[in-house]
């Protein structure tokens, strides 16, 4: 079958009432709601819900431990192939965050009763796209009919009960190395105004239907203290978690962030995103700005992202030679971002 990537007839966001990531609640309103959930302790349990990482991780045997997520996305562009490489991408990215290796996928899918055959078999081609690209298999799934077109996996993975990287342990000297531009939540909107030039957009696309899976491989030849992905929460929602759970202060140096082109101009213009905002009400008690930057700037650092990069805390000595080795593997965009810091009143400073 012939799948055209570039094909125009299709016109997927006529379902999609949110863009890309359609997070019924807030980082803020879901560090409440975990907290009121029992915790049903468990030895085996290596990482549960409670510091909000991105995957759960399961010792079966001192060898071996099972590295289980879910993901589900709404459509941020046309095309049905794209829309499965995107949404894919994104799910194993949880896999990755936590230095596993996708082995079998679920999707999970809700399609809307007008959505045609042809539509949805090119879902799931673009997913099975890029759970090959992983290496992992689709084993199955489970579709139900909804108005909202929403698809995602369920992504098992495996990893060393030794050797898996958590939201927690960034410590104190280390440097924080951030492996893709961040964002695309504001182009995905800017697009479906058609305000976003075709090279700005065609270069967002590129990133966000790129997997995770370099970056991870490079970074488990170098000592990792901390990792995390870049989604719905935005850069510096993810970075506050990584700091909360580690109890310690990330200084966030701004003039390196990488950003894709057009982004703060598109909030400049009044672009937003519907979840942008509420990621900034929800960090900004926890930030403290060292330096004055721009409302546009601020809400691209918040933006929400769809298969983001990772974030890794690394040692700080060991930053440059790991940034070498992460643009030789082709993860060229990485950049280091910051430091970590002991806990000074604030989790983030914006520098
Ligand atoms: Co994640
Ligand atoms: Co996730």
């Amino acid at each position: 079958m012939e799948l055209n990537k570039k094909n125009k007839n299709f016109d997927l966001l006529r379902f999609s009432k949110f863009c890309g990531c359609a997070a019924k609640v807030s980082a803020a309103e879901l560090e409440k709601i975990l907290a009121k959930l029992p915790i049903q302790p468990d030895k085996n349990l290596l990482v549960g819900f409670e510091t909000r990482d991105d995957a759960g991780v399961y010792r079966l045997n001192p060898e071996l431990a099972l590295v289980t997520t879910v993901d589900i996305n709404t459509p941020p562009v046309n095309d049905p192939f794209l829309f499965g490489q995107i949404a894919a991408s994104n799910a194993l990215s949880d896999v990755y965050a936590m230095g596993g290796t996708p082995i079998t996928c679920l999707n999970i899918s809700g399609f809307p009763g007008e959505l045609k055959n042809e539509e949805i078999v090119g879902i799931l081609a673009g997913a099975i796209d890029k759970i090959n690209e992983s290496g992992a298999i689709l084993v199955g799934g489970h579709t139900i009919k909804n108005d909202q077109l929403i698809f995602g996996l369920s992504v098992t993975g495996i990893v060393k009960p030794n050797k898996y990287w958590s939201n927690k342990g960034a410590m104190a000297g280390d440097a924080l190395i951030l492996t893709k531009p961040i964002g695309c939540g504001v182009l995905f909107s800017a697009n479906k105004k058609k305000f976003v030039s075709e090279n700005a957009f065609n270069e967002c696309l590129r990133h966000v239907a790129t997997l995770n899976k370099s970056a991870s491989e490079v970074m488990s030849n170098f000592e990792v203290h901390s990792a995390t992905d870049i989604t719905g929460f935005g850069l510096i929602g993810h970075v506050l978690e990584m700091a909360k759970a580690s109890e310690v202060t990330c200084e966030i140096n701004s003039s390196t962030v990488p950003v894709l082109p057009q982004s703060i101009e598109m909030y400049e213009k009044g672009i937003n995103t519907g979840i942008t905002m509420s990621n900034l009400e929800s960090a900004w008690p926890h930030i403290f700005m060292q330096k004055k930057i721009s409302d546009s700037f601020l809400k691209v650092l918040m933006d929400p992202q769809t298969n983001g990069g990772l974030l890794f805390s690394v040692p700080g000595p060991a930053s440059k030679e790991i940034l070498a080795a992460l643009r030789d593997a082709g993860v060229t965009k990485a950049e280091i971002i910051g430091k970590v810091k002991p806990f000074e009143d604030k989790s983030i400073i914006i520098n």
